[in-house]
């Protein structure tokens, strides 16, 4: 019978089968699966599961107090946080191509990673949140088209010399199975039907260079919205919803100056498979208070515009 406990028994005895008493290290993103991973392998085998959480500064707002708060604190698992904004912005500075700021931000998360294996020692396995979905779609990349267009570093793992054997408890299971899991193993609901994160994270959101100033506004704008939206009971019913960085100087008031700053584009919708896509016809009054809420609340922008693209042709992210 498929309950979400059955499947969680069922994975405890596999996983404390096939690894013993041997130590696990998982990647730790925030998102939904890499977090069920971690807290079925915390079910599984305790404290032998290392997780390494690389902070690279282009998380949403708080994300990463959020991640320690949820994970270290509530669910009592070990994870090592590397706080590499720094180095993040180091290495994209000056660069605007959205496929070469991917392969830098996916480059130095593997960096990072291996870098904090290296520093721990007796470590067999490393765990990945893979589910069924990327299993198919990476099948299909082999023979087709399917990552051309984007670079997903999330998808793929490590390179050869990493010598672990792989461990994923998840890659039988479709999203809605994970998510109903991740509940049943006691994550909050808010983080579990959360909507999807890219892996290079405000790194695409911010078009062209990406900087330190840009990804701190970028990341407050993307909080009101997302707050905004829960507020109103708009959050579950629309797909994916964020905030883009426009990297253009607009002409504004602000009290009786005249104000030249940059513009927040806003983009939500509403998708099934995120293959094709309808924007979100989300009230004028809503997209109002957002928006005033945004001029208001930060300096550094004076103008935001909701975007009213479907995909095709267009695509969710911007970049
Ligand atoms: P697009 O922009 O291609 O996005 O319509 C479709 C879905 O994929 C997500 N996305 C990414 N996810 N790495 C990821 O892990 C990426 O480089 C990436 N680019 C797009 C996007 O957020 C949407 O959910």
């Amino acid at each position: 019978l498929w309950t979400p406990a059955n499947i969680i028994d069922d994975a405890t005895t596999k996983l404390r089968a096939q690894l013993g008493d041997d130590q696990v290290l998982l990647g730790l993103s925030g998102g939904v699966d890499s977090s069920v991973v971690a807290a079925l392998l915390k079910r599984a085998i305790g404290d032998r599961l290392v997780c390494v959480f690389v902070d690279t500064g282009l998380l949403r707002w708080r994300e990463g107090d959020q991640v320690m708060a949820t994970m270290a604190e509530h669910m009592g698992v070990r994870v090592i946080r590397v706080n590499a904004a720094d180095r993040y912005f180091a290495a994209l500075a000056g660069v605007q191509d959205p496929e070469a700021k991917r392969k830098i931000i996916g480059g130095l998360f593997i960096d990072i990673f291996e870098e904090e294996a290296a520093k721990l020692e007796g470590i067999r396995w490393l765990a990945q949140g893979t589910i069924y979905p990327d299993v198919i779609e990476s099948a299909g990349s082999a023979t087709g088209k399917a990552h051309v267009i984007k670079s997903h570093h999330n998808v793929g793992g490590l390179p050869e010399h990493m010598k672990f054997q792989l461990v994923e408890p998840l890659r039988e299971l479709f999203k809605d199975e994970v998510r109903r899991i991740g509940v049943e193993l006691g994550l909050p609901r808010e983080m579990v039907y959360r909507h999807p994160f890219p892996g290079p994270g405000l790194g695409v959101r911010i078009l062209g260079e990406v900087k330190r100033e840009y990804a701190e506004l970028l990341a407050q704008a993307d909080h009101i919205f997302i707050d905004e939206l829960r507020k109103h009971d708009l959050y579950d019913v629309t797909s994916q919803a964020f905030a883009v960085f426009l990297p253009i100087k607009s002409v504004g008031v602000v009290g009786d100056g005249r104000a030249y700053e940059w513009v927040i584009a806003l983009r939500a919708v509403e998708t099934i498979d995120f293959m094709t896509a309808h924007w979100a016809h989300l009230p004028y009054e809503f997209l109002d208070i957002v928006s005033r809420r945004i001029i208001n609340e930060l300096r550094g922008i004076s103008r935001v515009v909701y975007d009213i693209s479907g995909k095709p042709p267009a695509t969710i992210e911007w970049e």
